[in-house]
């Protein structure tokens, strides 16, 4: 994938704040820290377009990244983050609820999970509900760069068997750091987006 251009183009807390237009849509969500927006940046060659951080919780409304004025990718804040209060936590909830069921731009969610870690009841419940409203159901396991190839498979299906997926090949090893797998989700963002 050749991209020409990529721009923060709006962050939104509120329908009223999404751009208005047709472009087709990719958004990630996934627990806090998990590096969604790591992924952003390295799948568009930039060190820090989308804000990363050690810290979870940095991305705290929906960003909309255009690249080549042809479609978008969307940041969505991280679920699961401990060190928030309820009402914070509700309010983030009902900010990516909203975008969710609303966006009719929205061609694809794909949820990013942390090789290393089983993914928890919260991963599930976004999992089962991207699978409700007709997504495929892409996940993205990051970080393999911290663990040996080795182990790869393994953790694959530990993946596999909590968010109870059928066809493995829809779980794509991934690492932002090491840039592992770019072109590959690129072959199949391009077949999503119809470019
Ligand atoms: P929130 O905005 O808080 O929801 O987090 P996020 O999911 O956007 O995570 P972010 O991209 O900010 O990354 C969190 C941390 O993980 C940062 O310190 C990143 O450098 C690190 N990280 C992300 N992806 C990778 C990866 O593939 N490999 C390694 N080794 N570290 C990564
Ligand atoms: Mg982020």
């Amino acid at each position: 994938m050749k991209i020409i251009k990529s721009d923060l183009q709006a962050m939104a807390v509120s329908p009223k704040q999404y751009p208005y237009d047709e472009l087709p849509e990719i958004a990630f969500a996934g627990r806090s820290n998990v590096g969604k927006s790591s992924f952003i940046n390295s799948m568009l060659n930039r060190n820090n377009l989308a804000r990363t951080s050690g810290k979870p919780g940095k991305t705290r409304t929906i960003n909309f990244y255009i690249i080549n004025d042809e479609f978008r990718f969307v940041d969505l804040p991280g679920y699961g983050y401990a060190q928030v209060s309820k009402a914070e936590k509700d309010k983030w909830g009902k900010i990516i609820e909203e975008y969710l069921i609303t966006r009719k731009n929205l061609k694809e969610i794909v949820l990013i999970v942390d090789i290393r870690h089983e993914p928890t009841s919260q991963d599930l419940i976004m999992y089962q509900w991207i699978r409700s409203y007709g997504f495929t159901g892409y996940v993205i396991a990051t970080k393999v760069d911290k663990i040996s190839k080795a182990n790869w498979q393994k953790n694959i299906k530990i993946i596999r068997n909590k968010l109870d997926i059928k066809d493995t090949n829809l779980i794509i090893p991934y690492s932002a750091s090491k840039k592992i797998n770019v072109e590959y989700v690129w072959d199949g963002f391009t077949s999503i987006l119809g470019i």
